[in-house]
């Protein structure tokens, strides 16, 4: 499901922003950050969770041993301390910085494979269909699920 939604998070952000999809398609190198930044800009996996193992502060917030906390990933990558203008999809960013796979000990066991899916996936129907557009006459339906971030169905025309 995750990489699945990484690739119909890419497609819907790459149709809704025709200069970027134009940069990557004059440019299919470029498919490598695109990936990237999709991964930030509209990150698959909306949080992750970790229990305290000992007592800590994090940033002055007490946390109790045994405490669960969820780390929202989305949020993070949308922090304009570290990622100015969050909320612009740019494929030319040039600070790839994410944390859509986790990180530390438990960082994603299948994050190069998911890349590479994504990369093959989005240069293969580029290249077999460079004028895809979003469908008029559907309306976008987001998959209402706590933590995975992606898409019902995504209608494109590809004529
Ligand atoms: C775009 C696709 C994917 C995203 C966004 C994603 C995201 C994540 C995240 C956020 C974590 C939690 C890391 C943490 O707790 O710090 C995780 C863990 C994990 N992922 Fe993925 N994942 C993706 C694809 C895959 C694929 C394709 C596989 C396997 C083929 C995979 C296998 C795993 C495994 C085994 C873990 C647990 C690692 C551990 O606990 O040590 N993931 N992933």
């Amino acid at each position: 499901m995750t990489t699945t939604d990484l690739i119909g998070n890419a497609v819907l952000a790459l149709l809704q922003h025709p200069g970027e999809l134009s940069k990557l398609l004059a440019n299919p190198s470029l498919v490598r950050s695109a990936v990237e930044e999709v991964l930030r800009y509209d990150a698959p996996v909306v949080q992750g969770t970790r229990i305290a193992t000992e007592a800590m502060q994090i940033d002055g917030c007490p946390v109790a041993a045994g405490q669960t906390i969820n780390a929202v990933l989305y949020a993070a990558n949308h922090d304009s301390e570290a990622h100015p203008d969050p909320k612009r999809f740019d494929i030319e960013r040039p600070d790839k910085r994410h944390i859509s796979f986790g990180g530390g000990a438990h960082f994603c066991l299948g994050a190069p494979l998911a890349r590479a899916e994504a990369q093959i996936a989005l240069s293969v129907l580029f290249e077999r269909f460079p004028k895809l557009r979003l469908s008029a006459e559907h309306p976008l339906e987001r998959r209402t699920m706590l933590n995975f971030n992606g898409l019902e169905a995504l209608w494109v025309r590809a004529d």
